[in-house]
């Protein structure tokens, strides 16, 4: 059984694939951590309640016994104003202006199935723990929701909170989870970044006080991921003990590490609290976004596997998970805004006979826009560049048994375009102040219905009267002027959430409204690469910058949580457009490959010897690709830590794997460099071709192999390990 409930100690044992995960109803009727982390037995763990500083705490209400503190145990869902004084997890203001609340256990049911959330994204799952709190004062209650999974480390969690009192209560933060570690021996690892080169990866002390990662933009951002990494001290990426925290959600949200006054680690976090606040009417209940815990002692690689299989089996839609992907020719690079039907007709006609079998028509085809200052909302084909519309090409694109994509971007509209002049009220702002502009434009404001409705009805009419397979939705600024005509007063401060709503909302009318075509995410660059995005996008276009070099950095830092697979990586034009690099196509080639592939430059200059390399890169890739769906990432050298990059890809039957291997700028004489393959069958004797060796599993795990790197910059190799 997964989830046990044992009445003598009140403790519950959530027991998954690697991981227990332990809380109990404390002596005072709160709910208590106990314990993450590797698989224990279903022991009394009643004796781990926090020993150290308890003088001058509070005592909990109305016991005067300050050995009932709430100083010596971790929340699972901590709360304000009655003695713990640790970030809290919800606060919320009743109906008499206090902000009090005391959520105490009051009943549990264990669920056959998980269900899903209403209007947000969540995984899929089985059975699932749901306890019920309430503060026996104000009415106020809160349902906490656990599933565990036996095909991967992680805990899925979130909570909903009712209002059980006659008159509304203002939530001022909804959080949806807490839950704690022993001690502070941790690093922090967070995945920060900027418009092309998103997902770096930093580590910091964890430190008494508090530490975060947010987003204040209305979308998760290029900025901080919604991840948070708790690295204990001396652990890397194959040893030791790691949690991660990742929050299935696309809007402003809060993450906190907070070092405590006892000595010991609190997690928490969700929406954020900044600028939000919910009133709740007397008998609703709102609902919070999902977190997945994910716990490993295979170090920070088996963290990554952990988040990689569970989001591939529970949260990306099963019908494109693990299906062959388009291979993508997209014109951005190749023309920005200068094309028309005949340039893409040359460019379809240029990758024939390559295995590139999908044309994505990127920005520009529609309303009047010839730059990025204009258009932006008219989703009417513009039949001055595309002469016979988008039929002709579209047409063409099919004669050749290709498939045909096409940008849109739902979310914008531009101050020069129609939708604009007859719906000024439909972009984001306060009516009458000037709104700042970002890329020239604005943002619609989603938490309007019928705002939603107009973008429903101009995208799905476009889909409808065309014979269009792929879709790249794209989301290129953050939000400023956060107002909306359509809400009251005293709920505007509900923006942020509710335009997360609202995004969900057209994804699931427009993306789940046409089942046949394949949508791919993008957010000027991958600037929304997030879990709840997966949810509607099997893949996300990871970054504007193309650059190989660059990518083996943003492709590295994205893997920390989101599998291969998830990654849009295009092989691009030299030198390239973002850092003026040049690098070899081969380089180009074996980078892109490590996720949902494709090209974008313009191939009507390939040479011939050029264009035959394509096509041997699209055959490889072929057959690499349910490796790079369905494999093991194995990280092996990190570019961020020195001149090398390298990582392997192992089936889950063992019985082949990849390495790539990359290194960034050519050394005289170099010394030889050595890599230790990772994820094998010990037991398995494999061939690797190119090294012209057959040997046993055990010995490429524990001999590093010698390594020849050709005397170039930026040069990469592949090796294939196949059983014998
Ligand atoms: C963003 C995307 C690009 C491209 C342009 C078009 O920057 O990330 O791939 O689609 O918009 O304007």
């Amino acid at each position: 059984m997964a989830i046990t409930y044992r009445a003598e100690s009140k403790t519950f044992y959530l027991c998954g694939k690697g991981l227990t995960y332990a809380f109990f109803v404390n002596p005072v009727g709160n709910l208590s951590h106990l314990y993450c982390g590797a698989p224990i037995g279903q022991d009394d763990l009643s004796y781990l309640r926090a020993k150290g500083r308890g003088s001058f705490a509070p005592t909990v209400p109305g016991i005067d016994s300050p050995e009932l503190s709430y100083h010596y145990f971790l929340p699972e869902l901590g709360f304000y104003g009655t003695g713990d004084y640790r970030e809290p997890a919800v606060l919320v203001e009743n109906a008499g202006g206090d902000r009090l609340s005391n959520l105490l256990y009051v009943s549990h049911e264990i669920l056959p199935q998980k269900p899903l959330i209403n209007g947000m994204p969540s995984l899929s799952g089985g059975e699932t723990l749901v306890v019920h709190l309430k503060d026996g004062f104000s009415n106020f209650g809160a349902d906490l929701y656990y599933t565990v999974y036996d095909d991967a480390s992680v805990i899925a969690r979130r909570a909903v909170y009712r209002n059980g009192a006659d008159t509304p209560v203002r939530l001022r933060r909804a959080y949806s989870f807490s839950f704690g570690l022993p001690g502070q021996n941790y690093d922090v690892m967070t995945l920060y970044g900027s418009w092309a080169c998103e997902r770096n990866i930093e580590q910091i002390p964890l430190h008494h006080g508090v530490v975060s990662v947010d987003s204040k933009r209305l979308t998760s951002s290029a900025t901080l991921n919604p991840f948070m990494g708790l690295i204990e001290k001396g652990s890397t990426e194959t040893h030791g003990n790691v949690w991660g925290v990742s929050l299935v959600y696309s809007s402003s949200f809060m993450l906190k590490a907070e070092g405590t006054d006892v000595g010991e680690t609190l997690l928490t976090g969700g929406i954020n609290e900044f600028d939000f606040s919910w009133k709740l009417n007397a008998g609703e209940a709102f609902e919070t976004p999902e977190v997945v815990i994910a716990y490993s002692n295979e170090g920070i690689g088996g963290m990554s596997r952990a988040y990689h299989d569970v989001y591939r089996n529970h949260l990306i839609d099963r019908r494109h998970v693990r299906s062959p992907r388009p291979v993508v020719i997209n014109n951005w690079e190749a023309t920005y805004f200068d094309f028309d039907t005949d340039k893409l007709k040359a460019i379809a006609d240029a990758v024939e006979g390559t295995g590139i079998d999908t044309l994505v028509l990127d920005d520009g085809w529609f309303g009047k826009r010839d730059n990025d200052k204009s258009g932006l909302g008219d989703w009417v084909v513009n039949t001055d560049k595309l002469k016979g519309g988008l039929t002709e090409i579209i047409n063409h694109v099919h004669a050749k048994g290709m498939k045909f994509g096409l940008w849109f971007e739902p979310e914008m509209v531009s101050e020069d375009s129609d939708l604009f002049r007859s719906h000024p009220d439909y972009a984001i702002g306060v009516p009458g102040r000037a709104r700042c502009y970002s890329r020239h434009q604005y943002m619609l404001d989603l938490t309007r219905p019928d705002v939603r409705d107009y973008i429903v009805n101009a995208v799905n009419s476009v889909l409808a009267e065309n014979s269009i397979d792929y879709v790249k939705w794209d989301y290129n600024r953050n939000v400023t002027d956060i107002y909306s005509v359509g809400l009251d007063a005293d709920r505007q401060s509900e923006f942020a959430h509710r335009y997360a709503l609202g995004l969900y909302d057209i994804c699931e009318r427009i993306v789940h409204g046409n089942p046949n075509v394949f949508f791919e995410g993008c957010s000027g660059g991958g600037a929304r690469f997030d879990p709840a995005m997966l949810f509607y996008f099997p893949q996300i276009w990871t970054s504007d910058d193309t650059d190989a070099e660059e990518r083996t950095k943003i492709q590295y830092g994205t893997s920390i949580v989101y599998p291969l697979s998830t990654m849009s990586c295009h092989v691009s034009a030299v030198p390239n457009h973002q850092v003026k690099r040049m690098t070899a196509l081969e380089t180009r080639g074996h980078i892109a490959h490590l996720g949902a592939t494709g090209y974008e430059l313009d191939p009507t200059l390939f040479t011939e010897e050029e264009k035959s390399l394509v096509c041997t890169q699209v055959e490889e890739f072929k057959r690499q690709e349910s490796l790079v769906q369905n494999g093991d990432l194995y990280r092996i050298d990190s570019p961020f830590e020195g001149n090398f990059f390298s990582e392997m890809i192992v089936s889950k039957d063992k019985t082949e794997a990849l390495l790539v291997v990359y290194r960034r700028l050519a050394v005289p004489n170099a010394e030889s460099k050595r890599i230790r393959l990772a994820g094998l069958d010990p037991e398995k004797t494999y061939r690797i071709e190119e090294m012209n060796i057959t040997v046993k599993g055990s010995t490429l795990m524990n001999v590093p192999m010698p390594i020849k790197y050709r005397s170039m910059d930026f040069y990469s190799a592949v090796y294939h390990i196949i059983e014998v």
